[in-house]
């Protein structure tokens, strides 16, 4: 299965999630990524489209591969419409979590890649935005 180098997954639940791993797994074959980047930028799509689903009540996640002609890469937003996050220093502590998660995906996702982006502000949802480079 092919998949565009451009494109937008719905996050509802379990499934979706599941989903969006195969298509970060596909991107990541196609950019020739190595399998142990490949592990990180999947590792790091599965704990954000979980949060999408656990936290922000269900959104989306967009890719995009990325191609400036010297480096190639990818990059993949996970947004939301649900409650956002108040404190965004400490939603990043490990180990730091708001019910009964480990409080490891938001930090633990930082560290697998090479751009990290949280847009967040109560009320307003929440939009993480990661990239890797090959
Ligand atoms: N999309 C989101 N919308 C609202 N709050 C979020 C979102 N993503 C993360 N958070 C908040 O940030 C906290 C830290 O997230 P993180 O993924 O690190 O831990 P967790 O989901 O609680 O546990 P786990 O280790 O199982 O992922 C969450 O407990 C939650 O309060
Ligand atoms: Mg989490």
């Amino acid at each position: 299965m092919a998949v565009e180098p451009k494109g937008e997954l719905p996050l509802r639940g379990e499934v979706d999630i599941v989903a969006s791993r195969q298509i970060v797994r596909q991107l990541c074959v196609e950019l020739k990524f190595s399998l142990v980047d490949q592990t990180k930028m999947i590792t790091a799509a599965s704990e954000l489209s979980r949060n999408t689903v656990v936290h922000g009540g269900g959104g989306r996640m967009r890719w995009e591969i990325l191609d400036e002609g010297m480096r190639r890469g990818l990059r993949v937003a996970f947004e939301d419409d649900g409650p956002g996050i108040p404190d965004l220093s400490l939603a990043l502590t490990d180990g730091w979590t708001s019910g009964g998660g480990m409080g490891l995906g938001l930090p633990g996702s930082k560290r697998l890649v090479h751009e990290f982006d949280v847009r967040s502000a109560p009320g307003q949802g929440t939009c993480v935005t990661i990239t890797r480079w090959k």
